[in-house]
């Protein structure tokens, strides 16, 4: 039987996870360069952190870069990168101010020496903060992420530590990105497309998925009230009936 998470306290997810898609349009909508639309995109980062700390939510996933963008023309690729660098220097003071706990999923040593020197000092800087575990998924893929998963079991039964019949959904689940956490609760993704783009593939299994045509730039409070608002409208069942969902709330205290 799946593990069922204990409530939420009024079904608040503790784990939101976003596509911020829709940048290059906004930007285009108004006859300027995509990078106009990716800075917009950052200010609309900065929103939903702060909100997501006056919510309570203590965990938020960021897809900023995918292991596919690498192939976007260059100069965009160039402006992104910048874009980063300055977000990180800008922004990781403030962060670890307020409590938030910054982190990098994917395959970082992709990126420029600087880069990666600024994620290292951004997360050790934070290391120790509990109010809001910030993830930013950067170079990163599900299935990249499945396959180093499933490297690093194949590396321990090379070495005679661990049996190939020993390996199950747990063991696997330990060594993808953010095994620490909770599964994302809520995936949300705006810009109109309605899939996950090799976005958390193993860690959406039982994830409550809401879409939006809102483009990431006009993401504001009133969007994320309004995947909230159907994510606490939601039954998660997780492969188990209605009966049996309102059977274990009943047995379950609240935390
Ligand atoms: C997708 O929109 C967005 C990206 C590939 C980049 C996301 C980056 C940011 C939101 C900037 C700042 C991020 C951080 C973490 C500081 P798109 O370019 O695919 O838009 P389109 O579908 O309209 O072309």
């Amino acid at each position: 039987m799946p593990s069922v998470p204990p409530p939420l306290p009024a079904a608040l997810p503790r784990h939101v996870a976003i596509i911020m898609d829709g940048n290059g349009r906004w930007a285009q909508q108004r006859r300027r360069p995509r990078v106009i639309g990716h800075r917009a995109g950052a200010r609309a980062v900065n929103r939903t952190i702060d909100r997501c700390l006056e919510l309570g939510i203590p965990a938020l996933t960021l897809f900023a870069f995918s292991s596919e963008n690498w192939g976007r023309p260059q100069e965009e690729v160039d402006a992104l990168m910048k874009l980063f660098l300055g977000a990180l220097d800008r922004e990781v003071d403030e962060l670890h101010r307020r409590g938030v706990r910054v982190r990098f999923i994917g395959e970082r040593e992709r990126f420029g020496a600087g880069l990666v020197s600024r994620m290292q000092l951004a997360e050790q800087r934070t290391a120790d903060n509990t109010t809001l575990t910030l993830s930013i998924a950067a170079s990163y893929g599900g299935r990249q992420d499945i396959a180093r998963a499933a490297r690093a079991l194949a590396a321990e039964v090379a070495a005679g530590r661990l049996l190939p019949e020993q390996i199950d959904e747990s063991l696997l689940g330990r060594q993808v990105a953010l095994a620490d956490l909770p599964p994302p609760d809520l995936f949300i993704r705006t810009g109109g497309d309605t899939r996950i783009s090799n976005f958390l593939l193993w860690q959406l299994a039982y994830t409550e998925l809401w879409f939006t045509e809102a483009l990431w730039p006009d993401f504001d409070s009133g969007q994320l009230q309004e995947a909230l608002d159907a994510y606490a409208s939601r039954e998660r069942r997780f492969g188990l009936t209605s009966a049996q969902i309102a059977a274990l709330a009943t047995e379950t205290p609240s935390p």
